[in-house]
C-alpha cells in the first residue's frame, strides 16, 4: 500500500505556539540553578578508578612453573578489572630503556577485587628474559590496563568452547577455567593442551584440581608417549574426538600453530567469527644488518635514534628511552598510532591498519621495520 503523505500547512497557531516558545525558555533557563557546573562528575570519577590507564603494581611473588616458564603475582594499587583471556602490560625501566609487553593474565578476574593478579611468562627475548633473570619480590611495575578481544563473548560465542593452547599459550585459558570453576562466567570449556614433553606443561597440577562437568582438559605431548596423554600435535582427528556440533575455537599459540590448525578446522566449516586467534608480539626480522635514523616527534619534543633494520621502530624508541606508547605490540590495539612523516618501511606480516590510516599514512610502530630513514609524529604515553 502506497504512503500518503498528509500535507500540513504552517498556519497562525504554530505562529503564536513560536512566540510563546521564547519566553517559556527564558522561564526555564532562569529556574535554573545559579551554581556554576560541577567540574567533575561522579561518573567521569568512577571511570577514572576503574580504567586510570596504568597503575603502579609491586611485584609480590615469583612462582616458578617450569624450568622456563614463571608466573608474577602483582600487587595493584586498584582493583584491576579484567574479562578472563584478556591481556595486561607490565613495564618498568630497564638500564637507560623504558620497556614494557604484553602478557596475558593468567589469574581469575575473581583475585582482581582484592588487587591481585598475575601473569604467567616464558623466558624469551629481552624483557622476559630481563623479569625471569632479574626481578625479585618488592620491585616496582607499571600495568596498563587490561586490553583485548580474546574472550568469551556470550553473545557471538557458542556455549561450548574448544580452547586450543601451544605451550605457555595455556595462560589464558587457566584464567578462564577459574572463572568457570569460581563461577564468574558459564559456559562449557574443553581444552587441549599441547607442549613437547609432560615437563614442559605448565598449571597441570592446576588445571587437573578444575576439571567438572563444565571443564574438560587433554594434554598432547609431541615429544613424549605416556599413559594418560594423547601424543603428537592437536589437528582434526583429536578435534574430532574431544568436541562435536557447533562450538567456538579460541587459539593461543606460536604462529605455526595457527597456520597448521587453519588447515585442520577447514574441515568443521565454522563461521569466521567463530575461531579467535591470541596476537602474538612481534618479533625481529632477518634481514641484513642495516641502521637507519628515526626522527621522533612526541608533543613539542623531537628526537633521533638510531632504528635497526630488523627491529620495529617502536622497539628502537624504548632502546632510545623513549616513553613510545604501547599495549599489545601486535598491530591489533591501534594504541601506537602514529603519523609518517617520510620514509620506506616493512610491515611484520598481514596489515591490520584502517583504511583511513593508509589514506592519511598513519602506522603502527610496533609492527613496522624501517627500510630507510624515517620521521614520525607519536602520541604521548
Ligand atoms: S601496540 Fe597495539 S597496535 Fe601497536
Amino acid at each position: 500500500m502506497a504512503f500518503v503523505f498528509k500535507k500540513q500547512i504552517f498556519g497562525f497557531m504554530d505562529l503564536l505556539r513560536f512566540k510563546k516558545m521564547v519566553p517559556k525558555r527564558r522561564e526555564k533557563l532562569a529556574e535554573g540553578a545559579a551554581a556554576p557546573l560541577p567540574v567533575s562528575y561522579k561518573v567521569n570519577e568512577t571511570a577514572k578508578i576503574l580504567h586510570p590507564g596504568y597503575q603502579k603494581a609491586v611485584l609480590r611473588e615469583i612462582v616458578l612453573n617450569t624450568q622456563d616458564t614463571k608466573t608474577y603475582v602483582f600487587e595493584t594499587e586498584r582493583p584491576f578489572y579484567f574479562r578472563a583471556g584478556q591481556y595486561l602490560t607490565v613495564g618498568c625501566k630497564v638500564g637507560q630503556s623504558n620497556v614494557s609487553r604484553p602478557y596475558a593474565i593468567s589469574s581469575a578476574p575473581k583475585d582482581a577485587l582484592h588487587k591481585k593478579v598475575a601473569v604467567t611468562v616464558k623466558k624469551c627475548g629481552f624483557f622476559s628474559g630481563y623479569l625471569f633473570d632479574s626481578a625479585k619480590a618488592g620491585d616496582e611495575f607499571i600495568l596498563g590496563d587490561p586490553s583485548g578481544e580474546f574472550c568469551y563473548e556470550p553473545v557471538k560465542d557458542s556455549r561450548q568452547v574448544l580452547a586450543i593452547a601451544g605451550g605457555s599459550g595455556i595462560t589464558p585459558f587457566y584464567s578462564m577455567a577459574q572463572s568457570l570453576a569460581d563461577g564468574t562466567s558459564d559456559y562449557s570449556l574443553t581444552v587441549l593442551y599441547g607442549a613437547k614433553t609432560e615437563q614442559d606443561l605448565i598449571f597441570k597440577k592446576e588445571l587437573d584440581a578444575l576439571v567438572s562437568d563444565k571443564i574438560k582438559v587433554v594434554y598432547v605431548l609431541s615429544d613424549e608417549k605416556k599413559a594418560g596423554y594423547e601424543h603428537g600435535f592437536i589437528g582434526a582427528e583429536l578435534i574430532k574426538k574431544y568436541v562435536s556440533g557447533d562450538f567456538t575455537v579460541m587459539m593461543c599459540g606460536p604462529q605455526a600453530m595457527y597456520a597448521f590448525l587453519d588447515k585442520e578446522l577447514k574441515s568443521f566449516g565454522l563461521p569466521l567469527r567463530r575461531v579467535k586467534k591470541e596476537a602474538n608480539c612481534v618479533g625481529v626480522r632477518d634481514v641484513k644488518d642495516a641502521t637507519y635514523k628515526l626522527t621522533v616527534h612526541i608533543g613539542f619534543e623531537t628526537y633521533t635514534v638510531n632504528a635497526a633494520a630488523g627491529e620495529t621502530l617502536l622497539t628502537s624508541m624504548e632502546r632510545a628511552g623513549l616513553n613510545a606508547p604501547s599495549k599489545c605490540r601486535a598491530g591489533g590495539c591501534g594504541f601506537c598510532h602514529s603519523r609518517l612523516i617520510s620514509g620506506k618501511y616493512s610491515l611484520a606480516g598481514a596489515d591490520k591498519r584502517r583504511l583511513a590510516d593508509l589514506k592519511f599514512g598513519y602506522i603502527h610502530p610496533c609492527c613496522t621495520y624501517p627500510d630507510s630513514d624515517m620521521e614520525i609524529v607519536v602520541p604521548k604515553a
